[in-house]
């Protein structure tokens, strides 16, 4: 794909992700209006890069073109929660499937069942209208909800265990980290009061 087909292609799924953005922010300003605890530490967004859209369509045996990133891709928009605690993630995840005019692409479960090397996580696909001056169309965008340690981790293992001479050895005890930091997690939680 060339740049400007890139551009034009890219458009609708910044829509959809702003679009899912509010949403979030709106429930953490409702939260705080309430003066419930407010779950959310931070969020990040970002719009894949046309780089990086064309290497995962390669990867999967794909064309390069934004047709096949259509069909195929389902992260051209992501968002990333970074909550306190675990049950504000569930929290928010039945608060957005609760908005009727968004619908649940798929989704992960990484918290109540890991990646085999630790990886925790709740990914959620959400398909987004896109009102256009010919017709809706939904546009996927992924929001991945995490708590700070299982950033820490993830970050980390990003970092550390991709490339490197010591990545065995660190993988083996990236696994230990994610079960060290999730009883962490546990114990602060449980200085709630529900
Ligand atoms: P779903 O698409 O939710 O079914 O998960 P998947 O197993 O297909 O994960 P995928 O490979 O699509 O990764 C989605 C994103 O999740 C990645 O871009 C990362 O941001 C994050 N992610 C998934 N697995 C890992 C992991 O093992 N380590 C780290 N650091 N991030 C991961
Ligand atoms: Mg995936």
């Amino acid at each position: 794909m060339t740049e400007e087909e890139y551009l034009s292609f890219i458009q609708p799924y910044e829509d959809a992700l702003n679009n899912i953005q509010v949403r979030i922010d709106v429930l953490n300003k409702d939260y705080r209006r309430k003066q419930l605890n407010y779950p959310i530490h931070h969020v990040q967004y970002r719009i894949k890069q046309k780089e990086s859209i064309e290497n995962k369509l390669i990867k999967c045996g794909n064309d390069t073109t934004t047709d096949a990133a259509r069909n195929c891709l389902t992260d051209i928009g992501g968002i990333r929660v970074i909550c306190y605690f675990v049950r504000d993630i569930y929290g928010i995840v039945d608060l957005l499937r609760k908005q009727t005019d968004i619908v649940v692409i798929k989704e992960s479960d990484y918290i109540r069942t890991p990646k085999g090397n630790g990886y925790r996580s709740y990914h959620i696909v959400f398909g987004v209208p896109v009102y256009h001056t010919d017709g809706m169309e939904y546009y996927p965008v992924e929001v991945q909800l995490r708590t700070m340690s299982m950033d820490l981790w993830a970050s980390m293992e990003h970092r550390i265990c991709y490339k490197g001479e010591k990545k065995d050895e660190a993988a083996a005890e990236f696994i230990n980290y994610s079960a060290a930091l999730k009883q962490m997690e546990e114990e602060m939680e449980g200085f709630l009061s529900d």
